[in-house]
């Protein structure tokens, strides 16, 4: 009995025992979800501290690049912005033609002189060209000039190879707005270095580019190598790019890089932009691979020997 009755008082005991432990529990389970917001807080700050340290340390693997000469959110208009370098010695390789030959070197960017919506214009053109045929490797041109355009492992002409098919996929419109705006950064070029517009001559390859991420099959495809215009295509003075689409949001990877010896300076893509530099070892540079989505690009040349001139394209 007694022993009965203390395990009664005992079970009595138990379940008073219960209750406080279930009423601690609650009270505990109230203080512990008030403390979690501060918990809660706490990681999103810590997550917060960790994603920008994370960035910091993705943007510095960028240690290569030494300076951006021109970022893709930032607009360099009306003027250009211009970097001034000493002439390599290439030049004197060649005949000189004063009024045009490098005197002054360097490299300029800006966004004063091909709107965006004119770099719309010229992507599309691009994009229906390219549609026509295209390189198996990530990289494709379009020479509105001779008509080359990459096709598999090796080029096709497109006027003689679509002939008639050429006039649905042009208008006249696009010829003119491309001769246009070569024209105008013919233009800034002179002004910029000084020359006489009437004594530079357009000259090949002037020509579309379009890359993306996929993998070289030809050496056509591998345009990421270091070099020098002068040295690759002799009959170049000057060389500019103009870019019709966004670093960043079209695509990933594929910034201009100069290369300096004592560093690396880049200029980001964005639609409409044009940079421009005189051709020579003084402006050594690459592309760097693009690592997602398409970049669009034309090549605009310029000669000083009128020997090297090329006309500008027209239909058929
Ligand atoms: C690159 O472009 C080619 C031609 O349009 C296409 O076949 C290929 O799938 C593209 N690659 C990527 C990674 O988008
Ligand atoms: C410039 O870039 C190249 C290739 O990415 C690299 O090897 C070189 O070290 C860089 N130069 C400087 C000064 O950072």
């Amino acid at each position: 009995m007694a022993l009965l009755r203390s395990r009664n008082a005992k079970g009595s005991n138990a379940s008073e025992i219960e209750k406080k432990i279930k009423r601690g529990n609650a009270l505990r389970q109230g203080s512990s979800w008030r403390g979690s917001r501060g918990l809660v807080a706490f990681l999103l700050v810590a997550l917060c501290v960790c994603a920008i340290s994370t960035w910091l340390y993705v943007t510095s693997l960028d240690s290569d690049i030494t300076e951006t000469l021109a970022r893709h959110g930032e607009l360099v208009s009306p003027q250009p912005r211009v970097y001034t370098v000493q002439c390599s010695e290439d030049y004197e390789n060649h005949k000189r033609y004063p009024g045009c030959t490098p005197q002054k070197c360097g490299r300029a960017v800006t966004d004063g002189v091909v709107t965006r919506e004119e770099a719309q214009v010229l992507r599309r053109l691009a994009e229906r060209g390219m549609m026509l045929a295209g390189s198996e490797g990530g990289a494709s041109i379009l020479d509105l000039h001779s008509g080359a355009l990459s096709m598999g492992k090796q080029f096709v002409n497109i006027y003689r190879y679509f002939q008639d098919q050429i006039s649905d996929v042009f208008t006249q419109e696009d010829f003119k707005l491309y001769r246009d705006v070569r024209g105008r950064i013919q233009a800034v070029i002179a002004e910029t270095f000084g020359l006489d517009p009437a004594l530079m001559y357009l000259t090949k390859p002037t020509f579309f580019s379009r890359i993306n991420s996929t993998a070289a099959k030809t050496q056509h495809d591998e345009y990421w190598h270091p070099h020098v215009d002068k040295v690759t295509y002799g009959s170049f003075d000057y060389t500019s790019l103009l870019y019709l689409s966004d670093y960043g949001s079209d695509f990933t990877g594929g910034r201009f890089v100069f290369m300096d010896q004592n560093g690396n300076r880049t200029v980001e893509p964005r639609a409409g932009r044009v940079s421009f530099f005189s051709s020579g070892s003084e402006n050594l540079h690459r592309v760097e691979k693009v690592t997602s989505g398409t970049r669009y690009a034309i090549t605009v040349s310029f000669t000083c020997d009128s020997e090297h001139a090329i006309s500008d394209p027209a239909l058929p």
